[in-house]
């Protein structure tokens, strides 16, 4: 008992060489959200039809409550309420996307649409009124159809349709804006959209189609990274990231084949775009593997498009920052019998190679989208460090799933808050691992992609049976605001040695 009192009042001098518990002074605090899942206004105010207004109208049964984003949780009549809840929680950033269709209805500059620019105007300056410095992601994985119809993110084009349109939103929000992100998570985009078809536009090529879309999005990122370098950099010094994801996975048993699977699990997502990011190219092993087994499989050149050598310079170094993802952890082991399938399987999964299972002491989100492993992300938190010349790291989402009926007394919701941050605070100040900020996912609760409203994010909850989509901060919002209030957690003990 003694010992603890003591530990604890340790712990609450910044610097200890015992413990820590507080985080740097100057950390970045806030939630997230993204415009498709938060705006309704689908159609209306002049913005135009994008892919998930197309997928979840033509093909409801893929969404789990049969549900769509039209109305959503009402934000683009109601951001003024997120943003008081924003600045009731103490959050110092907040992490919005730009809906590409309400800005571009056809995707291009011929028609701008002032309503929509006007909207983003008026929640990026209530956001700076407020002392919110806004993090805008230009892209999450709203397209506007008439892109789509020309191919989307399998038709080499859209790399300067995403350019120009990044242009636009420099010149328009620049001085607004101090963090850019241009993609998110191009991952699950590539895969879920591409691959796997459950995402929109639901295309279910993930052994072509996946690594060309990925291919394209990595020339976008770049693309519109140069362009603000090089146009708007002197003029507004904001930075520009780009948001990664990856699962954490621990091999199954201590066998070499399960570590090597463990590898490629986080590889194969995080690996595919950080690395070309990063330190230059497709990482190796991937190279390999898809060139391999497309050799294998009678084809005449590798599944994964080859990047010149113009191309590998022109996205290496493209970040100021990295945007990063992380909620949960798998075990990883190969698949089984994979030589019976590899030669006539051409796919995502079969190149990969992950056979991924979970330990049943993890507490489970009730939507088994989540498990709650808290040293995961700072495994992954290092992975990023070693394998990516320990980049600044804005941790831009992060968070728990619920069921719609679950209570305002979110207590899993805080666990999982508290164990995270603390995973987080020793990839810092034991590791060295450079976090400056961590964004929650989400502020409220909203559109769950194909899991519809049916799964639940929020630090708040939404009431979408009521047209007002009534807010009520949820405990875990409390739980939250005390920990930006102090810049600590409490029960976390970082010793040195740990
Ligand atoms: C996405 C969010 C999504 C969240 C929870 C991330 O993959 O960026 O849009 O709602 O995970 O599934």
């Amino acid at each position: 008992m003694i010992k603890l009192v003591i530990l604890l009042s340790l712990c609450s001098i910044e610097v200890s060489s015992i413990c820590q518990s507080c985080f740097p002074t100057d950390f970045l605090w806030g939630a997230s959200t993204s415009s498709y899942q938060i705006e309704g206004a689908w159609n209306t105010s002049g913005k135009g039809e994008n892919i998930w207004d197309w997928f979840t109208h033509s093909f409801p049964e893929k969404i789990k409550d049969g549900s769509n984003g039209d109305v959503a949780a009402d934000s683009y009549n109601k951001y003024l309420d997120d943003v008081e809840l924003l600045k009731n929680l103490g959050a110092n950033v907040y992490r919005l996307s730009l809906s590409w269709s309400r800005i571009l209805p056809n995707g291009t500059v011929n028609n701008i649409n002032q309503e929509g620019v006007d909207y983003y105007i008026n929640l990026l300056t209530a956001l700076r009124e407020n002392n919110i410095e806004p993090v805008v992601t230009i892209y999450h994985w709203d397209l506007p159809l008439p892109l789509h119809e020309m191919g989307g993110w399998t038709n080499p084009l859209i790399v300067d349709f995403y350019n120009v349109y990044a242009d636009l939103c420099f010149s328009l929000f620049g001085d607004l804006v101090k963090y850019w992100l241009t993609l998110n998570e191009s991952i699950s985009q590539c895969y879920f959209g591409y691959g796997e078809g459950t995402h929109a536009p639901g295309y279910q090529e993930s052994g072509t189609l996946t690594y060309i879309c990925a291919y394209t999005q990595l020339l976008a990122h770049a693309k519109a990274y140069r362009t603000y370098n090089d146009t708007y950099k002197q003029m507004y010094n904001g930075e520009v990231g780009v948001v990664l994801v990856s699962l954490w996975y621990e091999p199954l048993t201590d066998s070499d084949e399960d570590k090597t699977a463990a590898e490629n699990g986080v590889q194969w997502a995080l690996g595919l775009f950080g690395h070309p990011i990063f330190i230059g190219n497709w990482p190796q092993v991937i190279i390999d593997r898809i060139g391999n087994l497309s050799a294998l499989q009678g084809l005449n050149a590798s599944r994964l498009p080859e990047f010149t050598s113009e191309e590998i310079e022109l996205i290496k170094g493209t970040y100021d920052y990295m945007g990063f993802n992380y909620y949960t952890t798998f075990y990883a082991t190969p698949i089984n019998n994979i030589e019976n399938i590899e030669l006539v399987v051409q796919s995502y999964g079969v190149d990969r190679n992950v056979n991924s299972s979970v330990d049943p002491a993890w507490t489970s989100s009730a939507s088994g989208l989540v498990y709650d492993v808290p040293t995961g992300i700072r495994s992954m938190l290092n992975w990023v460090a070693k394998n990516f010349g320990n980049p600044r790291i804005l941790i831009t989402e992060n968070g728990w799933a619920s069921l719609p009926e679950s209570s305002l007394n979110d207590t899993e919701r805080i666990t999982y808050l508290q164990g995270h941050l603390c995973n987080t605070l020793k990839a810092i100040y034991i590791d060295g691992v450079n976090v400056f900020g961590y964004l929650n996912w989400s502020l409220i609760d909203n559109f769950e992609w194909d899991g519809g409203y049916d799964v639940r994010f929020g630090l708040v909850e939404v009431d979408f049976e009521n047209s007002n989509r009534t807010r009520t901060p949820k405990q875990s919002y409390y739980a939250f605001q005390e920990i930006i209030k102090s810049n600590c957690i409490s029960h976390c003990f970082v010793k040195r040695d740990d």
